[in-house]
């Protein structure tokens, strides 16, 4: 298959969360398994791509659209990439989607309306890449949402002509890309789908909507996640389009890339370590205290959290805990960065004890690489969670999570309360204070008996969370949203 995998980010040229580690990793496993896979990606300012460059293709301006240009790169890793490049678009001071003020840019609904646009037009007969068409157009979140859309709308303008099919991956649905319904002159909307059945919710355009209505599947990234967004609690408003849709919705776990975050060869830690031989991760530890000037106690339970500052993090339930953490001899290391009363309050705490906690704002790559391996415990108590994926990277680096019962997370840690032998780590049982403090107390429990803790950390260091299985699903996927894209024809008897 031809596949365009189209995304807003894409690690390690342009990472904000989990989405950029997930771009970075799956097209290759894609790949891998034979298809020939381009990432589309806007170029933003200050990107560092290396790798082969080819020769610019020119995309004329047309109607509301901006002249363009794509790029295209062989990565390093050998994925070939496109990159969207149009300044008045994309050259920013800040990220992807906010300012460095941390305020979303006023004109994102046609930065991503435009990339949208692009990914569309790489599936369809007028695919500016010579000789290349997408066969299936995989649209990442609502910045890609209205790829669907516009794909749906070539194929009833042309009839004759093939046109991709397309998926629609939900890494959060707590983010849809809603805007003005004003504005669906702007991107081109087609008058008969700017009602309910089609961009309008509530009163407003969501590309996320876009995307679930002309998908030909959705997926998201875990299969508790999947069945979650079909209720009003965590549906976001958009459960009721996903229960009509349930058919085409699958759960699809994402992976860890092998390359980068692997505790026997990560180059970003100064000392390296496998399951046979922890010695490493001791002296990471001892590392990571001095680094963030924590007591150098080899014996303090050291716990790690690397995250978005957001509600969705649960950061509030580890602030109501951290008293009695820190009563028991325990540590804390965190970065991250986000919402500002979150941090002044994480400050507040770590001033009060700065010896026994260190809390590290910015986003800082090495650092959180370091945590993973030097924390005894990764806290992630996420009160909703797609997938996550710090809390399998803690598992390959010999670090029982704590973890919230939800979406990804259940379906990637195993209670080790409930299954002694084979647990990998501490789900809660309620997602509140409550539940925080009883795992945080059975997980210090259990670190009081160092055999028990060895073997939760085997269980988890030895578990596969590579992308090979689940690009094989995506795969199926992919071939089952081709079918439903061919035309219908019958013949009578
Ligand atoms: P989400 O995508 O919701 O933020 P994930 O667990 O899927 O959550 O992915 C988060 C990714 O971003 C991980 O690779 C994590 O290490 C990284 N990350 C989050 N915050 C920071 C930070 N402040 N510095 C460095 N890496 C970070
Ligand atoms: C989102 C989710 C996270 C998931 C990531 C990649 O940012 O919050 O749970 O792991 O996307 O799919």
């Amino acid at each position: 298959m031809n596949v365009l995998f189209a995304t807003p980010e894409c690690a390690p040229y342009v990472k904000t969360g989990g989405l950029g580690d997930v771009s970075g990793a799956l097209p290759a496993a894609l790949a891998a398994l034979g298809h020939d896979v381009r990432v589309l990606l806007p170029a933003y300012r200050g990107m560092k791509v290396s790798g082969e460059l080819g020769d610019g293709i020119d995309l004329p301006a047309d109607g509301p659209w901006p002249a363009a240009q794509l790029l295209p790169v062989r990565a390093d890793n050998g994925v070939p990439l496109l990159l969207l490049a149009c300044p008045a678009l994309y050259q920013r001071a800040g990220g992807p989607y906010v300012d460095s003020g941390g305020h979303e840019y006023p004109d994102n609904v046609i930065r991503f309306g435009f990339l949208s646009r692009i990914t569309a037009l790489l599936g369809t007969a007028a695919s500016p890449v010579e000789g290349w068409q997408a066969d299936l157009v995989h649209a990442n979140d609502w910045p890609c949402g209205l790829a669907p859309l516009y794909l749906a709308h070539a194929r009833e303008q042309d009839a004759h002509r093939p046109v991709a099919a397309s998926v629609v991956t939900i890494h959060n649905l707590a983010f849809q890309g809603v805007f003005d319904l004003e504005h669906a002159d702007l991107l081109a909307i087609p008058r008969h789908w700017r009602g309910i059945e089609g961009v309008e919710f509530w009163g407003q355009l969501s590309m996320l909507k876009a995307g679930l209505q002309f998908a030909h599947a959705i997926t998201t990234v875990s299969p508790t996640y999947a069945q979650e967004i079909q209720t009003p609690a965590f549906g976001a408003g958009l459960d009721g389009v996903l229960r009509s849709r349930a058919d085409r919705l699958t759960g699809i776990l994402n992976g860890i890339d092998g390359a980068v975050w692997n505790p026997s060869t990560d180059a970003l830690l100064p000392h390296r370590y496998g399951p046979g031989d922890l010695s490493g991760k001791s002296r990471n530890k001892a590392t990571l205290q001095a680094r963030c000037g924590l007591l150098p106690d080899p014996n303090a339970m050291l716990f790690g959290l690397v995250s978005r500052l957001t509600a969705q993090k649960g950061i509030d339930l580890v602030l109501e805990g951290l008293q009695p953490l820190l009563q028991a001899g325990g540590q804390l290391v965190l970065l991250g960065s986000g919402e500002p009363q979150l941090q002044r309050q994480l400050q507040d705490a770590a001033d009060r004890a700065p010896r026994a906690v260190s809390v590290n704002f910015g986003f800082d790559e090495a650092l959180a690489h370091l945590i993973e391996a030097g924390a005894d415990c990764f806290l992630m108590p996420s009160r909703f969670e797609p997938c996550g994926l710090n809390q399998m990277y803690s598992q390959a680096y010999g670090t029982p999570p704590l973890v919230g019962g939800t979406g990804g997370l259940v379906d990637s840690v195993l209670d080790a309360t409930l299954a002694p032998e084979t647990g990998t780590g501490f789900v809660m049982r309620s997602p509140d204070s409550a539940g925080f403090a009883d795992a945080l107390a059975r997980a210090r429990a259990t670190w009081e008996r160092p055999a028990d803790w060895g073997r939760i950390q085997a269980n988890g260091m030895r578990r596969d969370f590579g992308w090979a299985a689940s690009a094989r699903r995506y795969e199926a996927v992919y071939a089952e949203a081709i079918e439903r894209a061919r035309p219908r024809s019958f013949s009578t008897p």
